[in-house]
């Protein structure tokens, strides 16, 4: 990796493009693309035995570790507790001394996720680390380390350590269901030939949604507010959304689980506030467009981020229609990432913010 922008404007604009690669980089250290099996893990960690999971980590990081807490219930049945680490390391959390925590990091070296390992190891847990630099006090005080390999990240908004953590989060997730004897073989294989597609489909995506993306951006620049709304794994994706657009553009951007719109968020609805929907044709697809529904009674905006079929199911007005492929629901949240990278990335460009170095932001948060 060469520590300069290449042919892009940013770096973040360099790393969102790099994703393809540093997936396949990452995965391959997990995943036997020929057998189509995840590789075993550290012995350190036993997924088998644990009776449960604690996942800690702090702004990006956390949101990749809720998508894993809904991985790691479905595939391996391992309930998950998960908190944002300034939370999780003051609730005094009775925690099992068998059980397994796991904290997520990009730099390893954020201070309130650095002082839940502790209060974790100090109550007898295995811990296991998800980081991107290997030589970091959490890869160090941990017993697992689980690198992520997405090489230098200088943009201070994370785009490809996220989806490099999630995709090693996926790795275990399977790994950890092969071992409880929750998946089979079959479903590992298929899985995991989900997982090996991913980089080429990434790459291709890439490849063809920047024009619209470009064009919604213009239209986003000019908003104050704006609402993401997902259900299921798109739920942290909605508020990863949220997050990029705020960091790097300064727009005032929220992320909710699509249930709890007419808990609240319904009340802000007109026709100022643009509501992007994250739904892929998956599980949960007709209860989102019911939602949706919700949003275009009321005059909202909809700017509708979904799959083929998606789009073909749904005949909803929208602002914009942003269409991906049909993908498995393994991948969807690393697919989904681009949309919302590039939604945030080409926002900020119009509004001539600084994209890789946003005003109050720091890459690595090493204090309190
Ligand atoms: C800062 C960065 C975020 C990052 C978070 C956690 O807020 O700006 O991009 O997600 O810290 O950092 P870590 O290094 O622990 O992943």
């Amino acid at each position: 990796y060469l520590i300069d922008k290449g042919n892009h404007r940013h770096f973040m604009e360099k790393e969102i493009h790099e994703q393809p690669e540093a997936i396949s980089h990452a995965l391959s250290h997990y995943v036997d693309f020929l057998a189509h099996t995840v590789r075993p893990v550290a012995a350190d960690i036993d997924f088998a035995k644990v009776p449960s999971l604690a996942i800690t980590a702090c702004g990006t990081a956390y949101l990749a570790g809720l998508v894993g807490k809904y991985w790691f219930e479905r595939y391996a049945r391992l309930p998950v507790e998960i908190d944002v680490a300034s939370e999780f390391r003051y609730r005094e959390i009775p925690l099992n001394p068998a059980s397994a925590a796991l904290f997520i990091s990009q730099s390893g070296e954020t201070a309130d996720t650095l002082a839940s390992l502790r209060y974790c190891k100090e109550q007898g847990l295995k811990i296991g680390a998800v980081v991107n630099a290997k030589e970091s006090s959490i890869a160090r005080e941990s017993d697992a380390v689980f690198p992520i390999l997405a090489g230098p990240e200088i943009g201070v908004a994370s785009t490809k350590t996220f989806t490099c953590q999630l995709s090693v989060l996926a790795a275990l997730a399977i790994g950890a269901g092969r071992a409880r004897g929750t998946l089979g073989t079959a479903e590992e294989k298929e899985l995991v030939r989900h997982l090996a597609e991913m980089p080429r489909i990434m790459a291709s995506v890439l490849n063809t949604i920047q024009p619209a993306i470009e064009q919604l951006s213009r239209d986003l620049s000019k908003c104050k507010d704006v609402l993401y709304l997902g259900r299921g794994t798109s739920y942290p994706l909605a508020m990863e959304g949220a997050l990029k657009l705020k960091e790097i553009s300064y727009i005032h951007a929220e992320g909710y689980a699509a249930g709890e719109l007419k808990h609240g968020p319904i009340a802000l609805i007109d026709e100022n506030m643009p509501v992007i929907v994250i739904a892929p044709h998956d599980r949960f697809f007709e209860k989102t467009v019911s939602n949706m529904q919700e949003v275009a009674a009321r005059g909202g905006r909809i700017i509708f981020i979904t799959d083929e079929k998606g789009a073909a199911a749904s005949k909803l007005p929208t602002m914009a229609t942003i269409v991906l492929p049909n993908v498995d629901e393994i991948i969807a949240p690393m697919i989904y990432s681009l949309p919302i990278q590039l939604l945030a990335y080409h926002t900020a460009v119009f509004m001539g913010t600084d994209v890789d170095q946003p005003r109050n932001l720091a890459k690595s948060v090493t204090v309190e």
